[in-house]
């Protein structure tokens, strides 16, 4: 045999060899059986659909006044800024974030980033957001893939000329730090309350006034502001007795934000309205009981060091 002739003959020899290797080794396909739900995920995801609660994502996601599909967008924000409309974040793959990895959706979340490296608006509370843990984010994120995805096209913002995108990274390394959250105290419960105020209900984003630039100033934590959402005034939540809840004791709190009931038998309006509907009504008695507890351990603003926990 020729040289050329072996090692054709040697070359072939090997695909045979490897084919029949392969083939007898090859994995069996599995047999069609029906298997109970991975209980992990389920659980995960029905943890994911109780953070995407009562971290509010439907207050702005979810046009409800035009009877909008869920979490499918088109919300108008209108604030000092500006008109902003909230996305869909459906599991639809053109319009929604179906087609999103989880690194692409933890990016948005805790750094501002969109996939494309654009910066989003702070009317995206994502300066709150950046304190959720990534294991709730992923339960999240596991929950936002199952939801039955809607196609929509949201309209542009709405913004005069000089607030552009373009001013985004400046403002974000001027203003936004992201960051961990960072445990007030070595009180369980506290600690409970204190993520679930400032990570995910992001009740600063309207209690906490803003500067000329739109970021929070974190001197006048929870102390309220003329010119919240709309445009509408939001009330000061610390414990001065003068203008806060100083003088609300834990039931008075907890009815309110179960049900909108004030201490003097009238109701919430504005848009705690949707706060309430949307988030705290839905929190487990034991979520909304250490929500309770560390709202009403936040100092008044004017005799309050700066720096409160949660307050950057
Ligand atoms: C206060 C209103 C508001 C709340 C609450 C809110 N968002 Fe948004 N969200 C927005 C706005 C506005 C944008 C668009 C920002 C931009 O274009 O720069 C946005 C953008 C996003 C994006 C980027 C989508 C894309 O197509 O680029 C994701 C993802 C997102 N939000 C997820 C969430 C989740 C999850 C929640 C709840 C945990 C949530 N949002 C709560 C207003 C909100
Ligand atoms: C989207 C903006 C927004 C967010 C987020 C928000 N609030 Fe409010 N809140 C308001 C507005 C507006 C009012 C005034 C309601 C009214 O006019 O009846 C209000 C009223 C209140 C009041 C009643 C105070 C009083 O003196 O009457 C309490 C208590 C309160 N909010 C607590 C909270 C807590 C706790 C959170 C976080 C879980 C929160 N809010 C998140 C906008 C908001």
């Amino acid at each position: 045999m020729s040289t050329a002739g072996l090692f054709r003959f040697t070359f072939f020899s090997i695909v045979c060899l490897s084919a029949l290797t392969w083939w007898l080794l090859r994995p069996e396909p599995l047999p069609g059986i029906a298997v109970a739900e991975d209980y992990s995920a389920e659980a995960d995801i029905r943890r994911g659909e109780y953070l995407v609660n009562i971290a509010g994502c439907v207050s702005c996601h979810t046009d409800a006044d035009n009877s909008g599909a869920y979490l499918a967008g088109g919300v108008e924000l209108v604030t000092t800024f500006g008109s902003f409309f909230a996305p869909n974040i459906t599991s639809d793959e053109e319009t929604g974030i179906g087609a999103w990895s989880f690194a692409d959706f933890a990016r948005a979340m805790h750094l501002g980033i969109a996939p494309n490296g654009e910066r989003y608006y702070p009317a995206f509370p994502y300066t709150s957001y950046t304190q959720i843990s990534f294991d709730d984010l992923r339960a999240m994120y596991d929950y936002l893939q199952v939801t039955p995805p809607v196609k929509t096209h949201i309209g542009q913002h709405k913004t005069p000329w000089y607030i552009n995108r373009l001013l985004l990274p400046a403002w974000q390394s001027l203003f936004f730090k992201p960051g961990v959250f960072r445990p007030p105290s070595h009180d369980a419960i506290l600690d409970r309350g204190a993520y679930i105020a400032n990570a995910l209900t992001h009740c600063s984003e309207c209690h906490t006034p803003r500067n000329l630039l739109g970021a929070s100033r974190p001197e006048l934590f929870l102390a309220g502001t003329e010119d919240g959402p709309d445009g509408d005034p939001v009330p000061d939540i610390t414990s001065s007795a003068a203008d806060g809840i100083g003088d609300w004791d834990e039931y008075d709190l907890l009815l309110y934000l179960e049900d909108g009931e004030l201490p003097d038998g009238d109701y919430a309006g504005g848009a705690m309205v949707d706060v309430i509907d949307n988030s705290t009504s839905m929190m487990t008695g034991e979520d909304l009981k250490a929500l309770v507890k560390y709202i009403l351990s936040v100092p008044a603003a004017n005799n309050r060091s700066s720096g409160y926990p949660g307050s950057e």
